[in-house]
């Protein structure tokens, strides 16, 4: 008998779009099948996706949340809340070392019992490496990948995370070996540090010049530089929220010598340009909103490169890198306001804490430059690149969950998997008849075609004070979500239905790499060159 049986849906995942009239059974809390007039019993849930799509749960693989250096940020209750009404059923957040801590176990401890039960979804931990030492790479990362935390996360840049290349590659050195992923923030320090005193000396603190201070270029030449070092240490990386189209090419020209690399990119850096960097006045700070970094890219132009990438498969992930600060709180973006001794106000976007909210809008967004591969995509002048619905479903579900060593259990949609499902909202078909269509503002009414959703701060479930994405409207959005097989999120009838505490602890296996191969002999080295030192 099954527990719950999902009908007159379209089943898309990460390489085609099933046959119309399959449905979806499950039981105990994982697919049973995937067949054609299933039989429901009298305890068995039916659920009607009238004709729309169905994808695997998202599968957000970098999300901050209740870390020790982001204090108005979200809590994992909030956090996991919002990624489960933006249809994401796995979160994997960070559990980050503390630089006077020569081990990484107590980090993993602390962020244990910050989750624990209190995540509407099921989540993992990277741990942020940032002190190296000789406990935590020959001890500790072994023993956390043998627990099931196969990535860690290095920084390039911020005075309290950074690494020296020194460490860089004996980090590396050690995940090779253990089969881990090893994720890089790839910007070059100083380059940045030296650009911002100088504006700073110029009196340019303003919020736009953050975009100023970090040119793409900074993080080119980190790209480069954390590529080189995976090259020599032969280990697989992969590079968070990468938006320089220029480094990029780095990316492509490694992944053409058929090296480990990955890329990853978030919806920020798809949609909003540096022009969201300037504040309203000179004494303002709203541009603090948009402040991250890498920064928002200057060109419109930049940004259609990014979904090219996207399209033709440079990247491997979209994540949100959901790293969110309250706006109007002094610890949280109006840390950027510098009150002077005779009591006048200026603005320092070098003190403004970075990130942007996300984890809740990331699939809607992407969802909204997608096609159908059996109807091709939409022609149009201002979004020239869409993306199909399967690479969709590869980019935000089952690459991260291969990557980072869940695909025993998440990512797709097949029997034997967890029934983490997101049923979105039935769209025109491709013969021009449209399905019956729920508007957002109301499940009675239907309407002949579509209706955008428009994206205001007030219906997303995060504690944050704001969205980058304001004002924008999207096409569809998750209707229903299943994790493991109950109902945690109906849309016009609820909304958030499951609990804090919901969400398990997931311990992962051994990355996959998807990209490129090991062992490849470095350019200028000689065969076997690396095993008298390696
Ligand atoms: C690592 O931790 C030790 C012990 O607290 C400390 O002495 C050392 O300075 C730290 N290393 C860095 C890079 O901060
Ligand atoms: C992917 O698209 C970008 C942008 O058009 C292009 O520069 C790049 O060469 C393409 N990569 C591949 C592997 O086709
Ligand atoms: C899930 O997370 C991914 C990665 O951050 C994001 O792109 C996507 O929009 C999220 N999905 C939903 C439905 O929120
Ligand atoms: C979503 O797509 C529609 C067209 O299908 C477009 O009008 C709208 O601007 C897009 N939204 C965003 C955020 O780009
Ligand atoms: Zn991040």
């Amino acid at each position: 008998m099954l527990d719950l049986i999902i009908r007159n849906g379209r089943i898309v995942t990460a390489s085609e779009i099933l046959p119309a009239g399959l449905e979806i059974g499950v039981k105990d809390g994982k697919i049973a099948v995937i067949g054609i007039g299933l039989d429901a019993g009298p305890d068995t849930e039916v659920v009607d996706a009238e004709g729309a799509y169905i994808t695997p749960g998202g599968v957000d693989s970098h999300a901050h949340i209740e870390q020790d250096n982001s204090p108005t940020g979200d809590t994992w209750e909030t956090g996991s809340r919002s990624a489960i009404a933006g249809g994401n059923t796995t979160v994997l957040a960070f559990a980050s070392q503390r630089r006077d801590e020569t081990s990484i176990k107590p980090c993993v401890e602390r962020y244990h019992a910050k989750a624990g039960s209190n995540s509407y979804c099921d989540y993992g931990f990277h741990v942020i490496v940032t002190n190296a030492t000789y406990a935590v790479l020959e001890e500790d990362l072994p023993s956390l990948a043998a627990d099931g935390i196969t990535s860690v996360k290095l920084y390039m840049t911020y005075l309290p995370l950074r690494l020296g290349d020194g460490d860089l590659f004996s980090i590396m050195m050690a995940a090779r070996q253990l089969g881990v992923t090893t994720m890089v923030h790839a910007e070059n320090h100083d380059m940045v540090d030296q650009i911002a005193k100088r504006l700073a000396a110029r009196g340019h603190t303003q919020t736009q010049f953050h975009a100023v201070a970090r040119p793409q270029i900074a993080e080119t030449e980190a790209t480069y530089r954390a590529i080189s070092l995976a090259e020599v240490t032969d280990a697989p990386i992969l590079l968070v929220h990468m938006s320089a189209p220029a480094a990029l090419e780095h990316v492509r020209a490694a992944q053409a010598h058929l090296l480990p690399i990955h890329a990853e990119t978030c919806p920020h850096y798809l949609y909003l340009t540096s022009q969201k960097l300037h504040s309203h006045s000179y004494d303002e700070i709203d541009g603090a909103q948009h402040i991250c970094a890498p920064p928002l890219r200057h060109d419109k132009k930049d940004l259609e490169q990014l979904w090219a990438e996207l399209a033709n498969g440079t990247y491997t992930v979209v994540s949100s890198d959901h790293a969110p600060s309250l706006y109007d709180h002094p610890n949280g973006k109006k840390r950027g306001f510098v009150v002077a001794e005779d009591g006048t106000k200026t603005v320092d976007f070098r003190v403004v804490p970075n990130g942007v909210p996300g984890i809740e809008t990331r699939l809607p967004l992407l969802f909204n430059r997608t096609y159908d591969p059996e109807v091709g995509p939409p022609a149009s002048e201002d979004a020239p690149v869409h993306i199909s619905l399967p690479r969709f479903v590869a980019l935000t579900s089952t690459n991260p969950a291969q990557l980072y060593g869940l695909a025993h259990k998440k990512g797709s949609l097949q029997p034997g998997l967890d029934a983490d499902i997101v049923i979105w909202y039935p769209e025109a078909t491709k013969s021009g008849s449209s399905s019956t269509v729920l508007t957002p503002s109301s499940s009675t009414e239907s309407v002949a075609s579509p209706s955008p959703f428009l994206i205001t701060n007030s219906m997303l479930h995060h504690c944050i004070d704001y969205t980058p994405f304001e004002g924008m409207s999207v096409r569809n959005w998750p209707r229903y979500v299943f994790l493991r097989g109950r109902r945690v999120w109906d849309r016009d009838n609820g909304g958030v239905l499951g609990q804090p505490g919901d969400g398990e602890y997931l311990p992962r296996t051994k990355s996959r790499i998807l990209t490129g191969q090991l062992g490849r002999t470095v350019t200028g080295m000689a065969y076997g060159e690396r095993k008298a030192w390696a």
